[in-house]
């Protein structure tokens, strides 16, 4: 079946970058012009997707008025020719997808974040993107899983190998392999330990999955005792033990926007790639490269 809705979590309380996330929802942290979650939804869009859920929550609003119109702005950048350039990227944010938005009344997760679809979602397979992961490629890593779900009809998380002293960060993932980059997952544990780390494999920011997820994270966030957060992963493994979930090894670059390092990484990477700055900034990178070089 083809994956025609996306769910984007947005309603995390970004911890790890604050105070910069303080006021500003770490999904709208720029990398270079434009705010993370714009790079997410143009993934789902250019994999084919038409209508995008994003879970908000309280002082997330600035999301929603990214993607709607600005109508003073737009009124005084048509009033100057000279700003027709911009004028054009900023209504084509607008006219992105039809993006829809609901809040998560309490931070419990990332399963209840998903759970929160389940209305929107109805009885189809969709597609997750974590709003703090954004990943660029040439084809979309939310294609590159879309295929792998139609051709198997099950869930399919995205996955890298990530080193082996990183795996407790995330999680790691028991496989079979089934062809080049494609394989069974057979388990699941998050945040494990060294001992219990069944391969460097983890879920990096892209999943397809099957409507009975619901049922699965209904019964997970039920059961979650107060106060704690009920991981998505925990209903992933569920789906594992019994068959029903593929991963797909992506080909694409991550950037973690959900921590210091990689918010600078994706700026870096993206500013040399930029048309407007990027022989600019890198002649500015080789210099300060020499400058610390000497200092050594
Ligand atoms: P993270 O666990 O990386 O986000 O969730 P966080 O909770 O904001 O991170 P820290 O640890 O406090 O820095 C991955 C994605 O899921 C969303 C987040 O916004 C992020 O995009 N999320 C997380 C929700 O939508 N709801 C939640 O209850 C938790």
């Amino acid at each position: 079946m083809k994956i025609k809705k996306a769910l984007i979590p947005a309603a995390g309380l970004g911890t790890r970058v604050l105070p910069a996330s303080k006021a500003v929802p770490k999904e709208m942290l720029n990398i270079v012009d434009k705010p993370a979650i714009q790079y997410i939804v143009e993934e789902a869009v250019a994999a084919g997707i038409e209508d995008i859920l994003i879970i908000t929550n309280r002082g997330k609003g600035v999301i929603e008025d990214h993607f709607d119109h600005a109508y003073e702005l737009e009124h005084q950048l048509a009033g100057n020719p000279q700003k027709a350039k911009i004028l054009a990227q900023v209504q084509a944010v607008s006219a992105l997808a039809n993006v829809f938005f609901l809040r998560q009344k309490e931070t419990k997760g990332l399963g209840h974040a998903v759970l929160c679809g389940k209305h929107f979602m109805g009885d189809e397979p969709f597609a997750v993107l974590y709003g703090d992961d954004v990943i660029l490629s040439e084809d979309p890593v939310i294609s590159q899983l879309a295929r792998v779900s139609e051709e198997f009809g099950c869930g399919v998380v995205g996955v890298q190998e990530v080193p082996r002293r990183e795996v407790p960060k995330y999680c790691s993932l028991g496989i079979e392999p089934l062809r080049e980059r494609v394989m069974r997952v057979t388990d699941i544990i998050e945040k494990p330990t060294d001992a219990q780390i069944l391969s460097c494999f983890s879920i990096l920011g892209r999943v397809i999955l099957p409507p009975e997820i619901f049922s699965m994270l209904e019964e997970g966030v039920a059961k979650m005792p107060a106060g704690e957060e009920y991981y998505l992963t925990d209903a992933l493994a569920e789906l594992g033990r019994q068959g029903k979930l593929m991963a797909v090894d992506f080909l694409g670059k991550r950037y973690d926007m959900g921590n210091k390092l990689g918010i600078m990484q994706a700026n870096c990477e993206v500013a040399l790639k930029h048309p407007e700055i990027g022989a600019d900034f890198r002649a500015y990178l080789l210099a300060l490269a020499k400058t610390l070089e000497a200092k050594g």
